[in-house]
């Protein structure tokens, strides 16, 4: 049954009811190609409008089903509270536009007007679900069972707020009939033509201007390129230079602190190396500091939500001497906005040396593709399955004590 006839049918539908019915519908991912299609010249308002009214209310639905495995604890602090009631409020709000008329101009106007107010709601939803993390850490502790279900839940969550964010700021950049007057070529947030170069070089100039302010000094750039398709070529993609600058400013930020934290006393900082490869599949960035390193059992920690430290209100309202670190978002969020159109980020570390951060996105448009999570069988089980024991043996705590009668328990 389509949407329409379903809600025509039932106009008054509860809400849990309608997160159960659009639940059970699986996102549909974008590629590249589609969203610059979306923008092109003849990019038509209404189809657009007809996708989003009901794959928004899917991914909403699909991900508000999968909050509710968090631990009932964290459920009801304030800011979780808080949170649901946004999601509940922005799918009843795109869900009104079911039965609406695509052809009557004035709909098309308040659906984008909708979005921006949705978009605007959302807006702290990542400080406000960290301090709920924060809350129930500080009141109940982390377990590794809790832990590791709160990291599966986030990088859903969040990537679900990356992909619903996407769709909508296209739609409404696209269809509100001004163009970008500073960057006339772009699809939306979508550079077709990224210079990622250009993108690499802007990200090091604001951390380096946040690490100056900071510590009063910063580490240089020593910067190569190594393009497969033809020497001395810029290397360009099709990508979302916003998402790129993002990964690129926390990674800098990250390499310049622990570069002037292990050198305080040097008179020279050594340079934060940048490599940029463009081959046949991959467009690869490597940063490496000579910051002292990272021990490799701290590394999945980096990346753990729970293990991260409360968002302080410097860090919320942005202050223009906000330290180089945050609250300990910035590498997992980072990975995302690299998972979300098929890459990866990955961090390579020598205790004792340095770092190196590496960001994979794919090369070619064809293949940047959302990936989106989706509610199912094997997410559910995901949620359940961790309180098995572990299948690897643990050390013993005490060796000298096991004797030969030592048995298991
Ligand atoms: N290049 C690096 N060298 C040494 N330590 C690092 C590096 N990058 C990250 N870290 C460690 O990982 C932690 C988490 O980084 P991040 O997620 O960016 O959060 P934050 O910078 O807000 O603490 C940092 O606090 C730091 O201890
Ligand atoms: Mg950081």
């Amino acid at each position: 049954m389509k949407f329409t006839q379903f809600l025509l049918k039932n106009s008054s539908i509860p809400k849990q009811a309608l997160v159960d019915r659009f639940s059970k519908f699986s996102p549909s991912p974008l590629s590249m190609k589609q969203f610059i299609d979306f923008g092109s010249a003849n990019a038509c308002e209404k189809t657009s409008f007809v996708f989003l009214r009901q794959e928004l209310p899917v991914r909403l639905a699909n991900i508000m089903k999968e909050i509710d495995f968090l631990p009932d604890k964290l459920l009801s602090t304030p800011s979780l509270q808080l949170l649901q009631s946004w999601y509940a409020t922005s799918l009843m709000e795109i869900v009104g536009f079911l039965e609406k008329e695509p052809d009557d101009k004035k709909i098309l106007k308040k659906f984008t007007e909708t979005l921006v107010n949705i978009r605007n709601r959302h807006n702290n939803v990542v400080t406000t679900m960290a301090q709920g993390v924060v809350e129930y850490k500080d009141a109940f502790g982390s377990d590794p069972v809790t832990n590791q279900n709160v990291q599966y839940f986030l990088d859903r969550f969040y990537m679900s707020r990356i992909s619903t964010r996407m769709i909508m700021n296209q739609h409404s950049l696209i269809f509100d009939g001004s163009a970008n007057p500073a960057h006339p070529k772009h699809i939306g947030t979508i550079d077709p033509d990224c210079d990622v170069t250009e993108v690499v070089k802007d990200a090091f100039d604001s951390s380096k201007m946040l690490c100056e302010q900071y510590y009063l000094t910063s580490p240089e750039i020593d910067l190569t390129q190594v393009n497969a398709k033809g020497p001395d070529q810029p290397l360009r993609i099709v990508y979302v230079p916003s998402h790129l600058y993002h990964m690129l400013f926390e990674l800098f930020k990250n390499a310049m602190r622990a570069t002037v934290e292990t050198h305080e006393m040097a008179l020279h900082l050594p340079p934060v190396k940048v490599r940029v490869s463009l081959g046949s599949e991959d467009l690869t960035i490597k940063i490496s500091d000579r910051g002292g390193g990272v021990p490799l059992r701290k590394i999945e920690r980096l990346f753990s939500y729970m293990y991260s430290t409360a968002p302080s209100p410097v860090d919320i309202d942005n202050s223009r001497n906000a330290p180089l670190a945050g609250f300990g978002y910035g590498l997992p969020i980072s990975r995302l906005y690299a998972k979300y159109f098929q890459g990866d980020l990955q961090l390579y570390s020598m205790e004792g040396y340095g770092t190196s951060a590496v960001i994979y996105l794919k090369a070619l448009s064809s293949e940047s593709v959302e990936r989106l999570p989706v509610y199912n069988q094997s997410a559910i089980r995901h949620y359940q399955m961790s309180n098995e024991a572990d299948d690897w043996c643990m050390p013993s705590k005490d060796p000298k004590k096991l004797g030969k009668y030592e048995r298991r328990s």
